[in-house]
């Protein structure tokens, strides 16, 4: 029986939407209250039992690499200066036996692509791809309830969530037949429809979990929609090969590759943070527009 001890994190794309703070750095640093994205998905990663973290990079890959590394001087200027919870807080972003890969993407070709650069790393095993941008709150985490789902089927699992009939053309949509609770096998996954040709309203969600096979269908998937290697058209080729599930994961979603998620989740991230929830909320309630 296989395990997934290894997660894909692609980070290379444009971020377009979130021009110009996306314009020498990805967006995946951006922070929400005072982590950034990438962080979080890093801990979701890793409470789900994953070991190795494998970075897909592109042109600005320079501050992901620097904040999972070890950051000398500042180490040394906390310890002068006696700020332990600050020095543990920047000395403890990933426990040891973690380990950092970083593959570089050479141009933003797509998810698929994305993918499938990190397949020399992968191997062949089972592996995970976090999509950072898709911020899920929730104890245990999707990716955890994802693998368990992954050690009882040892097939590969896609993170779903409905969405709203109109909003079908900003997602893959699955087609799928009812397997269990939150759990159905999926038949035909479309990218993008628009709502009127969409199978259903369940949107893939920025979680998965891939068998290896899906390297050598990538190899030979062609550019799809808006010109890239799409992930779920590797998915579609799949399908004729093996069983592939789809798991209505329990937790809030936070589309946070468009500046309206990211607010949302920032106002509620703020709402729970211990330091600042009292104040933030009196400051809310206060506040007059
Ligand atoms: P998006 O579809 O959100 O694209 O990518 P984007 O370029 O990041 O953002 P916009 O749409 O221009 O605003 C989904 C995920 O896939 C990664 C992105 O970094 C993001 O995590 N990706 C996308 C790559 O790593 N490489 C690519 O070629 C495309």
């Amino acid at each position: 029986m296989s395990r997934v001890t290894k997660a894909v994190f692609p980070v290379a794309g444009l971020g377009t939407r979130f021009l110009p703070v996306t314009k020498a750095s990805p967006k995946e640093m951006l922070p929400i209250v005072d982590k950034p994205l990438i962080q979080y998905a890093a801990e979701e990663a890793i409470a789900a039992g994953i070991d190795e973290l494998i970075f897909v990079t592109g042109r600005n890959k320079r501050s992901i690499e620097d904040h999972f590394d070890k950051a000398y001087e500042l180490e040394a200027e906390l310890t002068a200066d006696g700020k332990k919870d600050l020095l543990g807080m920047v000395q403890n972003v990933l426990p040891n036996k973690t380990s950092c890969v970083y593959i570089r993407q050479p141009e933003a070709l797509g998810l698929g692509h994305a993918v499938l650069c990190a397949k020399q790393v992968v191997g062949n095993d089972p592996f995970a791809v976090i999509l950072a941008d898709d911020l899920i709150s929730g104890e245990p985490g999707a990716l955890r309830q994802m693998v368990d789902i992954y050690e009882s089927c040892q097939c590969s699992v896609l993170g779903v969530q409905n969405v709203q009939r109109e909003e079908t053309r900003s997602y893959g949509i699955v087609k799928s037949k009812a397997g269990g609770p939150r759990i159905s096998h999926v038949e035909a996954i479309v990218e993008k429809p628009v709502p009127e040709q969409a199978p259903s309203t369940l949107a893939v969600v920025g979680r998965y979990i891939l068998t290896p096979r899906i390297f050598s269908l990538l190899e030979n998937v062609t550019p799809g929609a808006g010109g890239e290697i799409q992930l779920t058209d590797g998915i579609a080729a799949l399908l004729s090969h093996e069983k592939v599930l789809a798991y209505e994961f329990i937790g809030k979603r936070y589309d946070c590759g468009n500046k309206f998620g990211y607010l949302q989740a920032t106002v509620e991230y703020a709402l729970t943070h211990p330091e600042l929830k009292e104040k933030f909320l009196t400051y809310l309630k206060n506040l007059k527009l």
